[in-house]
């Protein structure tokens, strides 16, 4: 994939149809003033706001519209098109497209270049309050989000029907400054190493003892950091997602595996976030064979594991340190305490065993503790929390 780590040079514009298309003319303008070369892309419906005209005269080169269009086809039109641009930026983006984007639905041009694309993409939405309200609108909103693309806006305020509320497509100045400002990329040049999911403690070919981390606070973080330019790895106990272009990924089961990946690199890093849930102890013994019913010990001795994140801290040199803590009470007494005891320079904290929120959990809320300080955050996705978390841990890092 295109890396984000720098200033783009080419902007595919995607346009589909909402009252907010006025607005597309000036953000071209505002683009090409930073001398960005941009195409337009238009829906069918785009182009009944304004006219394919309108978007040639602005940019210097002609509107794309249609994906079976014979005159480019013969030259795969829209694989050039996605390969030529270092974003995909679609403004405005209607609930239509961004259901199309979720879904993988590929039957006009704009949603087949989604799927072509192979560089950043930032869509800014503008709908109707109440569909920008929908279940399904901010489930698909939320299916982006987690497939990388970075969602711009939408502001609250007065609509075009006359309703006031969300849904209002970002301003052409803010949409711009999003995506070339040095801000986003608050991570240049870092190099971070997370550590996520589960751990797995053998104690036969077929059996382990493990917990209930899927992993996904830790891909969250991992892709955050990699959309804010920093340099990524992910060494990831076992689970079901996949893990984020650009980062290079170590795959380990056990907790000692874990931390034979960790502890000899770590020094390297600026940072080491240990998003894992590593288990405390692992079996003595791991039997060879599969232990049978009949005549099975009912005890399993266990000796502790290796703690990672407090090793980590006692490296020289040592990275800035972030550990997470899952409590189900006294969250602030214990998360201060292993602040304390691992040296550690921040930690998050959540609470786990709620309704809303925790290990399998799309979102989350957390209580980040410092030496002299703590903030909280509030309940939302995992990806937007994990790029919360970072831009402190940046401000931190910078102070
Ligand atoms: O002590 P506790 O497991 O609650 O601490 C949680 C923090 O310590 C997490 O950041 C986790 O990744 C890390 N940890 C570790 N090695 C262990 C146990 C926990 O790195 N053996």
């Amino acid at each position: 994939m295109k890396s984000n780590n720098t200033s783009p040079q080419n902007i595919l514009l995607g346009v589909s149809g909402g009252i907010a298309c006025y607005k597309s003319c000036a953000l071209i303008r505002l683009l090409k003033q930073h001398h960005i070369d941009v195409r337009v892309v238009l829906t069918e419906a785009a182009s009944h706001f304004v006219t394919p005209l309108t978007f040639q005269a602005l940019t210097g080169h002609p509107v794309h519209q249609h994906l079976l269009d014979a005159d480019e086809e013969n030259a795969m039109g829209h694989i050039r098109l996605a390969k030529w641009a270092d974003q995909l930026l679609i403004a405005p983006a209607t609930s239509n497209i961004i259901a199309k984007f979720s879904h993988g639905i590929a039957d006009d041009l704009l949603s087949t270049l989604y799927l072509a694309a192979d560089c950043p993409i930032s869509i800014a939405p503008a709908m109707n309050q109440a569909m920008w309200k929908k279940p399904v609108c901010q489930e698909n909103i939320q299916r982006l989000r987690q497939q990388g693309v970075t969602i711009i806006g939408p502001e609250n305020g007065q609509q075009a029907c006359g309703d006031t509320g969300p849904g209002r497509m970002a301003e052409p100045e803010q949409i711009c400054q999003q995506l070339l400002s040095p801000a986003n990329r608050y991570l240049n040049g870092k190099k971070i190493l997370i550590s996520a999911g589960p751990t797995r403690e053998a104690i036969d070919p077929v059996r382990y003892i493990s917990n209930r981390s899927s992993g996904k606070m830790g891909y969250a973080l991992a892709q955050a950091a990699e959309k804010a330019g920093a340099e990524v790895t992910l060494v990831s106990g076992p689970t079901h997602l996949a893990p984020p272009e650009q980062v290079r990924l170590i795959a380990v089961e056990s907790a000692e595996q874990m931390a034979n990946a960790i502890i000899p690199i770590a020094s390297q890093f600026d940072v080491y976030i240990g998003a894992a849930a590593v288990a405390d102890y692992r079996p003595v013994l791991v039997e060879d064979r599969k232990i049978k019913k009949q005549g099975i010990n009912t005890s399993i001795e266990l000796t502790q594991n290796p703690d990672i994140i407090a090793a980590v801290a006692k490296l020289t040199p040592r990275p800035f340190v972030v550990g997470f803590a899952a409590e189900t009470h006294d969250l602030e007494n214990y998360a201060r305490n292993k602040l304390r005891d691992k040296n550690l320079d921040v930690i998050a904290a959540n609470i786990v065993g709620q309704s809303r929120g925790g290990f399998d959990s799309n979102e989350n809320a957390l209580r980040v503790f410092w030496t002299d300080g703590q903030q909280t955050f509030a309940m939302t996705d995992k990806c937007h929390l994990a790029d919360q978390l970072l831009q402190l841990i940046a401000t931190k890092l910078n102070e």
